[in-house]
């Protein structure tokens, strides 16, 4: 399965929950992960030089990629040496790449922030990717939300989302998920995402069920 970690909205967490993904799918199901870093900037691929190897305990390959990265993954996927290719975007205005990778994907994490500016490179984001790809599972995530987060913002945001796909538990605003290594993963950062993977991870294998239905 082809994940995209998509908003174009810049930080919201693509670049976090992308490598959070890839720890959690290989330390609870054991999966074969590829991480692929399409942010511009290759932001994970360079932290990733100064952490050093993935430990033997955890192991997934993260690698800087362009557009022929992407087809040598997907043929690898389809190939079986991945379980998973997890796709780390940048965010901005969609590019010819970045249409590319939207057409391939099956399903997409979108981090958000449900405050009126963030929302709206959320919701532009949505309007795009959806004419261009209307296969995929979309899961919304409500990222680095507050203690004294409006509860009326969230809910009328989710509802606004859930026309389109599912949202998620909400991530708390926390040091913990900026501490991050890539070479180790952080056990604090996964416990706090937990309940938030394990609704998307049910989704994405209900979603492959009705795509290739055995
Ligand atoms: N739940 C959270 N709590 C606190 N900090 C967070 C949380 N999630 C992400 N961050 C921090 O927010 C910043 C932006 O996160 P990240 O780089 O993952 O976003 P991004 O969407 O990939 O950004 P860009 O659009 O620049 O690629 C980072 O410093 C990250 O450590
Ligand atoms: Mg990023």
């Amino acid at each position: 399965m082809l994940i995209i970690f998509a908003n174009q909205k810049g930080g919201t967490g693509k670049s976090t929950l992308a490598l959070l993904y890839a720890a959690y799918l290989n330390t609870y199901y054991k999966s074969r992960v590829c991480v692929l870093d399409m942010d511009g900037q290759h932001s994970l691929s360079q932290k990733a030089q100064k952490d050093g190897p993935v430990q033997d305990t955890l192991s997934y390959h993260l690698l800087p990629a362009d557009l022929q990265d992407l087809e040598v993954a997907r043929e690898n996927l389809k190939e079986g040496e991945y379980d998973y290719v997890l796709v780390d975007l940048s965010s901005g205005r969609p590019n010819q790449e970045l249409v590319a990778v939207y057409d391939t994907a099956d399903a997409v994490v979108c981090p958000y922030h449900a405050d009126e500016l963030t929302l709206n490179g959320t919701l532009v984001f949505l309007k795009v990717f959806t004419n261009i790809n209307d296969r995929a599972a979309l899961f919304f995530v409500p990222n680095k939300v507050r203690r004294n987060a409006s509860e009326h913002t969230q809910k009328a945001v989710k509802s606004m989302l859930e026309k389109y796909g599912a949202v998620s538990s909400p991530l708390p605003d926390r040091p913990d998920f900026q501490r991050l290594n890539t070479q180790a993963g952080s056990v604090k950062a996964m416990e706090l995402v937990r309940a938030a993977f394990d609704e998307i991870h049910q989704g994405c294998l209900q979603h492959l069920h009705q795509i290739s239905p055995k």
